[in-house]
């Protein structure tokens, strides 16, 4: 007989976040809550000078969070001047040595985390559990780059300084991924955070420097898009690693383009990008388990996450049910600030997004679609919000492009048009996450060896993949690969062979 296909056992979290809840903060503890609510309030030094541009609390836009002062282009050269004049200092750093600084950074950022979990909620928009999940996420980069520079890599050879360019969905731990790795075997960094959220990232760059690593080996750039194009362009930079849209990864690999690094190979680009994230639920399925896997995949982080679901395959016989409650559990789900802690789904981040996300689903609407949507909590009207939407498509092809907030399409399909729909889904170009909830064998094994998505979920939802169990990453127009987390990550790092000496 076929064992039931809903056995699947999380894999030991080596690096995992589970491992993290004994030891970070218990959020059903009232004390740690009340610790956490006065970190809110209390003024952060770093954050009271007013030079700079003000960065908003996208929950209330009238909260300014702090100031960053954002690079010039002549702040920018000489930052790259000094990342290349540390680089032999942190290249012949032993590794055991490198690590060890990663490691006490780890240790630095779990101490200070109601501090920072503060922080990310103001300045990101994060909910209590996302801020705890983010920094456990940092900490597991850190932890498992360390050990993966402590092995096998040991004695490669690093390129030099690299380009870390990061997103505001994920400010620290995606920030402090790229630069850890890039850290972890002997290249300078300059890292350029999302405009968004650089307060996080300056935390995290003190934190770096506290730990041990030297001022020079790691630069914050704090900028627009322009100061990203000048890392990118400066021939200097001898890797670019970025995570963001699809857009911006294009015209970095154009500016690539061409460009040999000493070793006379071509600047390595790691890019993750986007998704058209796509669950197939058959007919099998167990009804209460795909809601709460569609809730997490959908509506959680706001559906800011590039692993977010956007498009729910439903066979026909099962649709109005899992509709049905679905729209019943989302109608649970709080949408409003995150300093309260009740709040499910926070704000999305931008006035900008808001208006992006809100006219796809009046264009939508306008088509005719079925549109659902859930109401915000009262204290939600200063804030850039969007309740969790529900919206009903009749075709793949009715998705033009991805709309990175919490909005989930349903398309209901005949059993017979699965094969169909899974063509239409690899059809989209997008190939980051995909699931599958179904009990039949059958149906799993074809549909996992048709998918080219990069992290395929079986009979569980599609977030939260933990570094070093779960590596991360897609390919086709969800980016270039390795995946962030595993163990082939670091090795597009290196030196692939001896540079030549100058002539
Ligand atoms: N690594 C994140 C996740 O798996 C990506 O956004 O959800």
């Amino acid at each position: 007989a076929t064992p039931p296909a809903y056995t699947v056992p999380l894999p030991p979290a080596l690096y995992g976040n589970e491992r993290l809840n004994s030891r970070g903060l218990d959020l059903s503890d009232e004390n740690t809550l009340r610790r956490l609510a006065q970190v809110f309030l209390a003024p952060n030094p770093h954050l009271t000078s007013t030079q700079g541009t003000p960065v908003r609390n996208p929950a209330n836009r009238d909260d300014i969070v702090g100031h960053i002062g954002f690079m010039g282009t002549a702040d920018i050269e000489s930052a790259i001047q000094q990342a290349q004049a540390a680089f032999p200092l942190w290249r012949d750093t032993p590794a055991t040595q490198r690590a060890e600084h990663l490691e006490r950074t780890a240790e630095l950022l779990e101490a200070d985390m109601p501090r920072l979990m503060a922080l990310i909620m103001r300045e990101a928009g994060k909910t209590l559990a996302n801020a705890v999940a983010e920094i456990r996420e940092a900490v597991d980069f850190l932890r498992y780059y360390a050990a993966q520079a402590r092995g096998a890599l040991q004695d490669a050879t690093p390129l030099g300084p690299v380009a870390c360019i990061s997103p505001w969905n994920f400010p620290l731990a995606i920030f402090l991924g790229q630069v850890s790795a890039a850290l972890a075997v002997g290249n300078t960094v300059l890292a350029k955070p999302a405009e968004e959220t650089p307060l996080i990232a300056r935390e995290a760059i003190c934190l770096l420097h506290e730990a041990g690593i030297p001022q020079n080996a790691v630069h914050l750039i704090p900028g627009e898009g322009a100061a990203g194009a000048q890392l990118v362009g400066d021939s200097r930079i001898t890797a670019v690693l970025f995570t963001g849209s699809t857009n911006v990864a294009r015209l970095i690999q154009k500016q690539l383009a061409g460009r040999l690094n000493s070793d006379l190979t071509p600047v390595p680009f790691i890019a993750e990008t986007g998704g058209q994230n796509a669950l197939i639920v058959d007919s099998s399925a167990l009804t209460e388990q795909v809601v709460a896997d569609v809730l997490a995949s959908a509506f959680d982080s706001a559906g800011q996450r590039c692993s977010a679901l956007r498009l729910l395959c439903v066979q026909e016989e099962s649709a109005d049910r899992v509709v049905t409650m679905l729209q019943g559990a989302m109608r649970e789900l709080r949408t409003g600030t995150p300093e309260r802690p009740e709040t499910d789904v926070g704000p999305v981040i931008s006035a900008e997004a808001q208006t992006m996300i809100a006219d796809h689903i009046a264009t939508l609407a306008t088509q005719g679609h079925r549109v659902y949507q859930t109401s915000l909590a009262p204290e939600a009207q200063s804030g850039t919000f969007i309740p969790p939407t529900l919206i009903e498509i009749s075709a793949i092809s009715d998705l033009k492009k991805e709309v990175f907030g919490p909005v989930l399409h349903v398309l209901r399909y005949r059993r017979e048009d699965i094969s169909q729909v899974m063509k239409a889904i690899n059809a989209t170009g997008y190939a980051l996450t995909f699931g599958v909830h179904s009990r039949i064998d059958d149906t799993i094994e074809t549909l996992k060896a048709q998918s080219h998505a990069g992290n395929i979920y079986i009979n569980r939802n599609l977030v939260g993949a933990v570094v070093g169990v779960q590596p991360f990453g897609g390919h086709g127009l969800s980016g270039t690969g390795p995946k962030a987390g595993g163990p082939l990550y670091l090795r597009r790092l290196l030196a692939q062979r001896p540079a030549l000496p100058a002539e």
